[in-house]
């Protein structure tokens, strides 16, 4: 019977920008198995980036048969399930049909731009800033909940009627795992709820104000609860039934908990779509002066949260796979380290991916993409070089802005994510760092950090410690690059930059 089946394994799904993931771990931290499905990305006009939340409601469960599947594995042996997923893209949806109204709007969505400028008036991009940790910018999810509620027929009446719900894809899938219009539940944890703009960041509670001036019901919002507690179990016509779901957390806040990064002053950088790079500060919210997020980092059932700073760079990886399919300069991503090699430095060019705006540590809606500094020498493997550089400068430059609001330089900087693969990218990024970067064996560290999560509040893992004990070092990139060198080619980046700036009309 279900009772004396062992639990050896944690089951974490990974709702990502690009695909969505179901990764089974045992008691080690190790994968046992893995399923994963992309899902369409719909660009409807410049600017826009959505998602089809059906879709994704569809691969959620075809991954975890995967996942349970290729290895053998049946529910009686899982012992929590955890979730981790894209953060701020904004899912609004009809609780009595399950139906969206609309499809999901994607964090690196600019169509908000108006809204935001509106929203800041005087006060501008810092109005909010104290009180929910964040600039108004068009990457969070409150001001695309108001561009649905304002835009899609009927959304608001059915809003105002109690109707409808909100939710970031955590909300989204959990919703839908455990029940939907059966009986689903609706939360969030403090982690995501960080990303909307509506939360008080200090009192971890949902704020009436900010609520109002976005014109956003609070009856659409989901409770938010800790990163590490049981939220629900498994529905019926789920495979996971009776399964606790026990471990929420935004897809980066996961990977800084998957890295072990516990302590004040420790950092991650993942290396995505985009780039995300958070170092902890403890149970203190620093308010940034360079240009950073104040975020929660998790909090582990009752225990208090844990906040971290967060520098996010909107297109990284991203980037590539714009040159493969946009451009057809390769054929696959892994292509670009071979026509990078084809150069020996990147002749003067520089990519500067500004296609959300520029986040970290700029936050301009209105500047866009650039190449810059082309002559009849430069061929493809400048741009391919220029590329690979734009995800290190810009990673340089966020790393500059937490030196500046920690007082201190930090020493070592943990990486992970899919780009990490690029050796040339990591050396290069040691280089233009100036400081060690370091790999896990198990790269995996936002599915992991959900499973660490989702594991803790069952009882699998005792706690933090046990997280400390399984992280080990995979691989290491020293400095290697002269002084002056590093500093001209920042120089010249940073001037590429400004050549971005004030771009829409
Ligand atoms: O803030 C956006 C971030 O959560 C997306 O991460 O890995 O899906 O690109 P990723």
């Amino acid at each position: 019977s279900s009772t004396m089946t062992e639990k050896k394994y944690v089951l974490a799904i990974d709702q990502g920008t690009t695909s969505s993931r179901a990764i089974v771990f045992n008691h080690a931290g190790e994968i046992v198995s893995v399923g994963q499905l992309e899902h369409e990305q719909i660009f409807p006009r410049p600017g826009w980036v959505e998602h089809d939340p059906i879709e994704i409601r569809d691969n959620i469960r075809e991954v975890i048969g995967q996942a349970l599947g290729k290895a053998d594995i049946n529910r009686h042996e899982i012992a929590a399930v955890g979730i981790t997923n894209q953060r701020e893209t904004a899912v609004v949806w009809d609780k009595n049909t399950g139906l969206p109204v609309y499809n999901a709007i994607v964090w690196q969505d600019t169509r908000t731009d108006k809204i935001v400028r509106e929203l800041g008036g005087d006060e501008g991009a810092e109005k909010y800033k104290e009180l929910v940790g964040l600039p108004l910018a068009t990457y969070f999810s409150g001001p695309k909940i108001k561009w649905i509620l304002d835009n899609v027929e009927g959304a608001r009446e059915k809003a105002e009627a109690g109707d409808l719900l909100f939710g970031n894809t955590d909300s989204w899938v959990l919703w839908n795992l455990t029940g939907g219009v059966d009986g689903g539940v609706h939360v969030t944890d403090v982690t995501n709820a960080s990303r909307t703009m509506l939360m008080d960041v200090r009192e971890l509670k949902w704020d009436e104000g900010v609520c109002q001036d976005m014109t956003i019901p609070m009856s659409m919002l989901p409770e938010i609860k800790s990163s590490s507690e049981v939220y629900g179990y498994g529905a019926k016509n789920t495979l996971i039934i009776d399964t606790p779901i026990s471990g929420v957390l935004g897809d980066q806040q996961a990977a800084t908990f998957g890295q072990a990064c516990f302590e004040k002053g420790m950092a991650k950088n993942t290396y995505g779509t985009g780039n995300f790079m958070l170092i902890n500060t403890g149970q203190e919210a620093v308010n940034s002066k360079n240009g950073l997020l104040t975020t929660v980092c998790y909090k582990i059932g009752d225990a208090p949260a844990v906040y971290a700073l967060e520098g996010s760079i909107a297109v990284t990886g991203s980037l590539v796979q714009w040159l493969r399919d946009n451009l057809n300069m390769i054929s696959s991503a892994p292509e670009i380290e071979t026509l990078a090699e084809t150069v020996e430095d990147n002749g003067g060019v520089y990519v500067v991916p500004a296609f959300s705006g520029l986040f970290a540590p700029y936050w301009k809606d209105d500047a866009r993409g650039a190449i810059v500094g082309l002559t009849r020498f430069n061929n493809k493997g400048h741009i391919a070089r220029a590329v690979l550089e734009a995800t290190a400068f810009q990673t340089a430059e966020v790393l500059e802005a937490m030196n500046l609001d920690s007082g201190v330089d930090l020493e070592e900087l943990r990486v992970d994510g899919g780009m990490i693969a690029n050796d040339a990218l990591m050396q290069f990024q040691a280089d233009i760092l100036g400081v060690d970067v370091v790999a896990p064996k198990v790269a995996e560290t936002t599915a992991l950090g959900a499973a660490y999560a989702a594991g803790i509040a069952v009882g699998f893992w005792e706690g933090e410690q046990d997280v400390i004990d399984n992280w080990q070092e995979g691989r290491r990139w020293s400095p290697n690059m002269d002084e002056n060198e590093r500093a001209r080619q920042m120089r010249l980046w940073k001037k590429a930059v400004t050549r971005t700036f004030d771009w829409v009309d």
